[in-house]
């Protein structure tokens, strides 16, 4: 099959993503202008590997106009620079937890787009599992900082947003989490408990949205290799165990940021204070033939 992208021509193998001309796995077609003047505020790109990196590259694909937002000491690595110039963004820094930095950051963008229709909070950080400190040792001052940073922020997001009734009516707010607020996965440590306040927030504050016809939801992501995600203990261990154990296998970043697109399009807006898997039917399966395997000797 030919198709076209970005002014390239490839030819497909068939049911597959491959062009056996250049023998490289692109995207087929993957620009619908689902997001088509659509403005938003994206948090939480650090690197390409960030998953809020490839929401950022989606969505401008998409047609969507958006400022870049992370804190202060990621912007100092430099690296989203070439994300704001590759995306024609503006990159504005706030530290999550600081109502200060995000009224700031909201009237800048209030000035720039006038309402906004989407805010993706890609944001995570837990101390304790920077520092090694075991969950049953928890140090409370850093706990108290990874649930700010990791949960709390995304309410003090909206509760920005919502002062300043900035949100366009059929917006949609996100967040992304993981499983291991339903399930324990012990070296995931308080981030395990930053998420299950993370997703209740979304469905708590959704219900107040409502009133305005914006909707709020959590991505539960399948694990990803990013700076955050590799922090995690036997992050490798975890990726392959979610591998064997996921029917469609792993989502990756890429993935996670198509399904964000839909969830930021038009196509969605009565979905609202849900906590939706994105793990490759990781989390309804029992077991696998794939892991039944590996202990059947
Ligand atoms: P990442 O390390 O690229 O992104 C985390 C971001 O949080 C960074 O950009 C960092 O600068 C930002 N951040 C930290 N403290 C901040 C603060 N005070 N204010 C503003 N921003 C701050 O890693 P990744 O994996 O892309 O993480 C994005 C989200 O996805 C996080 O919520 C993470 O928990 C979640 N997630 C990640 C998975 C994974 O395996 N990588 C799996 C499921 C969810």
């Amino acid at each position: 099959m030919e198709s076209f992208y970005k002014g390239s021509v490839f030819y497909y193998v068939p049911n597959t993503n491959y062009c056996y001309i250049c023998r490289y796995k692109t995207l087929k077609n993957m620009s619908y202008g689902l997001l088509k003047g659509k403005k938003g505020i994206i948090f939480g790109a650090l690197n390409e590997q960030s998953i809020a990196w490839k929401v950022a590259e989606r969505c401008h694909e998409e047609g969507a106009e958006f400022i870049l937002s992370n804190a202060p000491i990621a912007l100092r690595m430099g690296e989203l620079n070439g994300l704001a110039e590759k995306t024609g963004s503006e990159v504005i820094g706030a530290d999550a937890t600081s109502t200060e930095d995000l009224d700031k950051l909201f009237d800048a963008a209030i000035a720039k787009f006038g309402k906004i229709d989407f805010i993706l909070h890609s944001i995570g950080m837990s101390v304790n599992v920077r520092k090694g400190k075991h969950y049953t040792d928890m140090n409370y001052d850093w706990t108290e900082k990874g649930w700010d940073i990791s949960a709390v922020s995304f309410h003090k997001v909206m509760k920005t947003a919502w002062a300043k009734d900035c949100m366009n009516e059929w917006g949609s707010i996100l967040a992304l989490t993981y499983i291991a607020a339903q399930r324990t996965f012990p070296d995931y440590n308080d981030m395990s408990d930053n998420k299950a306040y993370l997703e209740s927030i979304a469905r708590t504050f959704g219900y107040y949205w409502g009133d305005r016809k914006v909707r709020v939801n959590t991505v539960s992501q399948s694990p990803t290799v990013t700076t955050a995600g590799s922090g995690v203990k036997g992050f490798g261990g975890f990726l392959g165990y979610a591998e064997d154990m996921s029917p469609l296998g792993n989502a990756s970043a890429l993935e996670c940021a198509d399904y964000c697109v839909t969830l930021f399009s038009d196509l969605t807006k009565k979905v609202t204070m849900q906590n939706l898997f994105h793990d490759g039917g990781f989390s309804n399966t029992g077991v696998t033939q794939k892991v039944i395997e590996k202990y059947d000797l």
